[in-house]
């Protein structure tokens, strides 16, 4: 594997791999890899010739009382895991190479981010958006891998890729999770013994979601309040939000049909965490 900590040498090496004839399959991340990260990287493999993994804690992406300073880095770890796992060449840029300058227009998400994170998290898929769209350019992968754990990510960036013409292909990638089922995420490190214990009751108050939906139930309302009422019975942290709505759309539908995802945000002391299920009703 190699590492580049310059757009410059980055766009050489793949451009030369493309002029070869290779497809390059591309994950991007914020590091602190697990095997939700790895997972990607194992379907960019199985589909492309060259990986290319990026690791950037997008300052953009991150309000002001958000976690971005303490956000967990680990490069020498990282390296390995990413190395190990298959990744060809791994883009590694500081705050500067990225943002040498005062950006000089904004990408503004119109679609889809009054729910979810986006409601409680304003400018947050702006952030992302930037950032993914200059990594894309920088890249200019055939195809990139992206989680669902963070579905609302996935819905905005493949906006982005239609509104732009964006020469890519978006690849969902389901969630990985633990073995008592909570989502695999760089933030469970900040989770305390007595909240990772709790933790993975998330997951299982979606699936109660999920089953009252193949059970039958439509009516949105009823779900989310279910949801919500489970979900206040938590003795620790504090619930942000919790939805039902189409997928990918993110419409709210008070009917429920189609494909939709059951979706939550939950505030533990130190760690924020999200998940989701994506069910088709009936
Ligand atoms: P990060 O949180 O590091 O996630 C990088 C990628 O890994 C995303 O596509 C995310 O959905 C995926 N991922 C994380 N946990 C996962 C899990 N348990 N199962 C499956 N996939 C998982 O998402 C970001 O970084 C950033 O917003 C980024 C896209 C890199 C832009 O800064």
């Amino acid at each position: 594997m190699r590492t580049f900590r310059t757009k410059k040498e980055t766009q050489t090496e793949i451009g030369l791999q493309k002029l070869k004839g290779k497809t390059i399959g591309y994950v991007a991340t914020m590091g602190f890899l697990h095997e939700g990260h790895l997972n990607l990287v194992a379907k960019a493999k199985e589909q492309c010739d060259v990986v290319v993994m990026s690791i950037f804690v997008n300052p953009l992406q991150f309000g002001p009382n958000e976690d971005f300073e303490r956000y967990p880095r680990d490069e020498k770890r990282d390296s390995e895991l990413a190395e190990k796992a298959g990744v060809d060449y791994l883009f590694y840029p500081t705050v500067e190479e990225m943002y040498p300058e005062e950006p000089m227009m904004e990408i503004r998400v119109t679609k889809g981010t009054d729910v979810l994170c986006g409601a409680s998290r304003p400018g947050h898929f702006d952030g992302v958006a930037v950032v993914v769209m200059k990594l894309f350019q920088i890249i200019q992968p055939n195809k990139a891998f992206f989680g669902l754990k963070d579905a609302q990510q996935v819905a905005v960036i493949e906006n982005m890729v239609r509104t732009f013409d964006i020469p890519v292909e978006v690849i969902r990638c389901e969630t990985v999770r633990e073995e008592d089922g909570l989502a695999k995420s760089s933030r469970n490190v900040y989770l305390s013994d007595e909240e990772r214990k709790l933790a993975p009751q998330l997951y299982q108050t979606l699936l109660k979601g999920r089953e009252l939906i193949q059970a039958g139930t439509t009516d949105r309302d009823k779900i989310i309040s279910f949801l919500t009422s489970e979900l206040n019975k938590f003795s620790l942290g504090k619930l942000d939000y919790t939805d039902v709505l189409s997928f990918p759309t993110l419409n709210v539908e008070k009917q429920l049909t189609g494909e939709v995802i059951i979706a939550l945000a939950y505030q533990f002391k130190q760690a924020r965490l999200i998940d989701n299920v994506i069910v088709r009703v009936g």
